[in-house]
């Protein structure tokens, strides 16, 4: 960490690498591991969670399922996963939390426990940091209010702190979301246990389904209705209230959204074989793989089946070596299917041939930054050609990058983009604030150094 006053105290400086090898550690997958807890604290009994991202986003989640009378107990961690064991009464055994809910940064725990909220009979007050405070909640207000819950947030019912006034017995309801979002959709099937009757949510471009794979592992019938079963099209996703979760024992997969980092910092590098174990390669979870394969990235995958254990999640090692990228074109519904990963998406672009265009990207103004203005400043200021039109990204490579001063804007993945850029960029990349990689992934600039060892 540098300690310049000019850099600021949490700074970091990221020298290129002369060639990158070895398996990066992985944290476990931040929608799950949210989900889990969640739906542990639903369950009457015990669950243990093995392998749960250990960010400060999922903390957040624990944290709240704790205030609500669940006991989370840490069993194990190791700086990177911790693995938790849950006791909780159940839905009816939990209780009203004392005081202010904290998401911190963190938009899942936002959405998906307003969701759960919804169902249980208490006053809750979800609030976060200056980034959360300015991520948009209508979007689940409509839905929740429309079933019974009570609702209120700041500015007019748009921006946290969110109060959530819950009731035991909601409406189901059949609602369209308006912008592609697994939050939405999880907080709306959340509240559906709760409700009387069917519950419905259509999407008019799928998006992750760990929600409705979850709950069917611990017994909630879920059932999808769709024209199109290869996933990407139109979808509704139904479940009847009233159901009752089992508690399960489950092991978190590796988060595909933290292996992009590595796919692309290998892919890009002229000398790199890196190695990512346990990938989850879920349909609704792995364009940002598929796209890179697109480009031409040489990833081999070897398919690790759905081990028992598992949460109903398809695994992967992936190995990735030094690649020749050609550009891409990426349309509003191939965005959202890889909506975390556009950021580093946008770093591979700088080294492809040709011109890639990644067309509505506005909900990436939405996330825990700004993403498009941050990728863009960041990406120039390391030499990129990269332009915006409304919500329309171009970028034009190869370029050769060279180290520069980059913003993260306090967001997790635009510190860790900018750091992959400085394997590869000519000199010294400085990455401002970059601890807050830590939302997601703890260890990763340790990792990042020991690749290049
Ligand atoms: C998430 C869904 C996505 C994603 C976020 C995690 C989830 O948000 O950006 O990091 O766990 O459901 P939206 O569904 O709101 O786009």
């Amino acid at each position: 960490m540098s300690t310049s006053p000019l850099l600021g105290e949490q700074s970091r400086s990221v020298l290129p690498a002369a060639r990158l090898r070895g398996e990066p550690r992985l944290p476990g997958d931040k929608s799950i591991s949210h989900r889990a807890l969640i739906m542990a604290a639903l369950a009457e009994g015990a669950s243990l969670i093995t392998g749960a991202g250990d960010g400060r986003d999922v903390a957040a989640t624990a944290g709240i399922v704790a205030a609500l009378g669940a006991t989370v107990q840490r069993v194990r961690e190791d700086g990177l996963n911790v693995d938790y064991r849950v006791a909780s009464p159940g839905a009816a055994g939990l209780h009203e939390p004392d005081g202010i809910l904290d998401c911190r940064n963190s938009g899942t725990s936002l959405r998906l426990c307003s969701g759960m909220l919804a169902g249980l009979p208490f006053f809750a007050v979800l609030d976060g940091d200056a980034s959360l405070r300015s991520r948009p909640v209508a979007r689940i207000i409509e839905p929740l209010r429309s079933m019974g819950a009570d609702l209120r947030a700041r500015r007019s019912d748009s921006l946290p702190p969110l109060v959530v006034i819950g009731r035991s017995h909601l409406r189901a309801i059949d609602f369209a979301t308006r912008v592609p979002s697994a939050q939405v959709k999880s907080a709306i099937l959340l509240a559906g246990l709760r409700a009387d009757g069917r519950t419905t949510v259509r999407e008019a471009v799928a998006t992750r389904d760990h929600t409705e794979r979850m709950l069917r592992s611990r017994g909630v019938e879920v059932r999808r209705v769709s024209d199109d079963e290869s996933g990407g099209g139109p979808v509704a996703w139904t479940l009847e209230g009233g159901a009752q979760l089992s508690p399960l024992d489950e092991r978190v997969p590796a988060d595909p959204s933290a292996a992009a980092f590595w796919l692309v910092a290998a892919a890009i590098h002229p000398d790199a074989e890196l190695t990512l174990r346990g990938v989850g390669v879920n349909p609704t979870r792995r364009a940002a793989i598929d796209f890179l394969l697109r480009m031409g990235a040489r990833i081999d995958e070897a398919a690790r089946g759905e081990p028992s254990g598992e949460v109903g999640e398809p695994l992967s090692d992936l190995t990735v070596r030094s690649s020749e990228l050609t550009a891409i074109d990426l349309g509003p519904a191939e965005v959202a299917a890889a909506i975390d990963e556009i950021p580093i998406l946008c770093l591979a672009a700088t080294q492809a041939r040709g011109t890639t265009t990644i067309r509505g990207a506005g909900e990436l103004r939405n996330k825990e930054s700004d993403r498009i203005a941050g990728i863009v400043a960041g990406l120039t200021a390391l030499g990129a050609r990269v332009s915006v039109n409304g919500n329309d990204i171009s970028i034009t490579g190869p370029t050769a990058l060279a180290g520069a001063a980059t913003q993260t804007l306090d967001d997790h993945r635009l510190a860790m983009t900018f750091a992959v850029a400085g394997l590869v960029a000519r000199g010294t990349t400085t990455i401002d604030r970059a601890e807050s990689a830590a939302v997601s992934y703890p260890s990763f600039f340790l990792e990042l150094e020991r690749l290049r060892a």
